[in-house]
């Protein structure tokens, strides 16, 4: 069974969503623990609900960015997390613990990339105009977002959006393609040729059970 450690920095609807899809037995994994570092965060209601252990690590706490990070490596391997998952974690990652889990590190981003990195790509989207957004789940390099692409999801913008509003449309994707890439991978079905992700769709079960979306705007 796959260990996951999750970062999570918020709400952690992301966060949820893998844990209800444990839960539902769609997802062939574990959640060793929840490292955040935000006091605040209500993911850390989420992990208490569901008995997930917590570390709260204050990057205050540290010398320096680089060291907070190898701090985080450390207890993702002392609990033999093998897939770190970033969900919603509001801090670029270090190569400190890139380096000791290399393709092993995923993160979602609710924009379409390589539209939109960095922080608020909902509203970068929004502002822009773009008729299409979306989210991607990727893997972490050393970059802003930069990271192979595993899965994307796509959803209409209007005019009239907003952040929120723009948001919360893509927010519901996130919850579907964000499990649905944590279940290839644990079924050894992803692997990377230079930055594309090639998915094995031999077998195509779990692409049944729960399948990436594209919608495209309703014209007529
Ligand atoms: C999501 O929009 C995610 O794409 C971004 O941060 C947000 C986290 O939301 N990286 P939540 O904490 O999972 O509700």
């Amino acid at each position: 069974m796959l260990s996951l450690g999750v970062l999570a920095s918020g709400s952690g609807s992301n966060f949820q969503s893998i844990i209800d899809n444990i839960e539902s037995g769609y997802l062939n994994a574990k959640i060793a623990v929840l490292i955040t570092d935000n006091p605040n965060a209500y993911a850390i209601e989420r992990a208490r609900k569901h008995n997930i252990e917590i570390l709260i690590l204050k990057p205050k706490d540290f010398p320096s960015r680089p060291a907070y990070f190898s701090h985080i490596a450390l207890e993702l391997e002392n609990r033999a997390s093998e897939l770190v998952i970033l969900a919603g974690f509001m801090r670029v990652v270090s190569k400190t613990l890139i380096e000791k889990y290399p393709n092993r590190i995923m993160n979602i981003h609710p924009a379409l990339l390589p539209s939109f990195p960095g922080l608020h790509g909902q509203k970068q989207a929004a502002d822009y105009g773009v008729k299409i957004s979306g989210c991607t789940v990727h893997f972490v390099d050393e970059g802003m977002d930069t990271g192979p692409i595993i899965a994307q999801a796509a959803v209409p913008a209007y005019h009239d959006d907003t952040e929120d509003s723009l948001g919360a449309r893509i927010l519901k994707q996130e919850h579907r393609i964000f499990p649905y890439a944590i279940k290839l991978y644990s079924e050894g079905r992803l692997s990377i040729e230079g930055r594309k992700v090639i998915i094995d769709a031999d077998r195509d079960d779990s692409l049944l059970v729960n399948p990436p979306l594209a919608v495209i705007p309703d014209i007529c």
